[in-house]
């Protein structure tokens, strides 16, 4: 559930189902219903009578519908039919969590990591909107993004936060589907010096306010390797997963660029090819594997790109069925080819 269900259920249950707006944000907006919910929490408008002429509206999926609206979203003066506080108070009987941002590192990054980490807290506030609402993103650094808190354990003792996740890839649990309260991000940027180990830094510190919590890394089929590491995809994941009911495995593919799925698939192909010997030795694979991989976000050209990279043949199933007709040495684990 996102927020803007809690929106559409509170406005079918005042009988509309067609809204207005001249906010042009909202109109070009791919999610509208979704923009309203946000832009309603934060009071830039509400949701009132229908008093301008609109030959358009939007339907409670957010499809244009050509016929006036029932209802008006913009800024209102009176007649308000929905408020902040209704959405907000029905918002919080979901149980809608917080995303964290720990920027208790902050000082370790360079000024271009610096740089990366607020872009990427922007970015994660705008995942945030995507699901809920601009207050549920907390940041440990003053960058005037999300609600700012000084610490960590500040934020969780003052808002009595019990079910605590940090996310860290070092965990030794893996993130399931369970629910938080409040899921810990990294302010973290690896792009120079041995950042390693970090994240569970923050929970020893955790550990020493007498914060409970839990450690979770996300895996994708059991690796590390092919899950994205940037703070708002990470924060994608674990909303896709809580909110959207998504498993794991699908959450990651959503948000896998093909550049991390490459990595992943740089180390899958070697377990599955098939050595031969022609003289030299050459690992094959088929063309056909590539369907094998309908778990990572991979184009044709990326399954090639990877078989060019790290030198294996690609062959068709034919050719692989002749391969596998050839001599098969038990010690050397291959085929060997005779070629003259
Ligand atoms: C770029 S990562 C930094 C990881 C850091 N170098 C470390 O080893 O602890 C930024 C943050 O994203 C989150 N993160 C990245 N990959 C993760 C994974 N596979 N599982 C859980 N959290 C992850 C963590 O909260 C982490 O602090």
């Amino acid at each position: 559930m996102r927020l803007k269900d809690v929106f559409v259920e509170l406005l079918k249950n005042k009988g509309i189902d067609r809204i207005g707006t001249s906010i042009s944000k909202i109109i070009k907006s791919d999610d509208p219903i979704q923009k309203m919910a946000v832009y309603l929490t934060c009071k830039k408008a509400s949701v009132c009578c229908a008093k301008k002429k609109l030959k358009y509206s939007f339907d409670l999926n957010g499809n244009t519908v050509i016929a006036p609206p029932q209802v008006y979203f913009g800024k209102c003066g009176g007649n308000v039919i929905l408020t902040a506080e209704e959405l907000l108070s029905n918002a919080k009987k979901v149980g809608f969590p917080y995303i964290l941002i720990d920027c208790s590192f902050y000082d370790l990054h360079s000024k271009k990591e610096k740089k990366s980490l607020l872009i990427q807290i922007r970015e994660t506030l705008n995942v945030v909107r995507r699901f809920m609402w601009d207050e549920r993103l907390i940041v440990t650094l003053n960058c005037g993004i999300g609600v700012y808190y000084p610490s960590t354990p500040e934020f969780i003792k003052k808002k009595r936060v019990k079910k605590v996740v940090l996310l860290d890839p070092n965990a030794g649990k893996e993130f399931d589907e369970k629910k938080a309260e409040c899921y810990i991000i990294g302010g973290i940027v690896d792009k120079s010096g041995n950042k390693r180990g970090l994240t569970s830094k923050i929970g020893e510190m955790l550990e020493k306010e007498g914060i409970n919590f839990e450690s979770r890394k996300i895996l994708l089929k059991g690796d590390i390797t092919g899950v994205p590491d940037r703070l708002n995809t990470i924060a994608e994941i674990v909303l896709r997963v809580v909110l959207d009911g998504e498993n794991v495995d699908t959450a990651i593919k959503k948000v896998q660029k093909p550049i991390i799925a490459r990595k992943r698939l740089a180390k899958e192909l070697p377990k599955i090819a098939t050595r031969v010997d022609v003289g030299k030795a050459f690992r094959v694979v088929c063309k056909s594997d590539f369907e094998k991989f309908d778990w990572l976000n991979l184009r044709k050209e990326d399954f090639y790109k990877v078989c060019s990279q790290i030198n294996h043949i690609v062959v068709s199933d034919n050719v692989m069925d002749e391969i596998r007709r050839c001599r098969w040495d038990e010690k050397r684990e291959r085929y060997v080819l005779n070629l003259n």
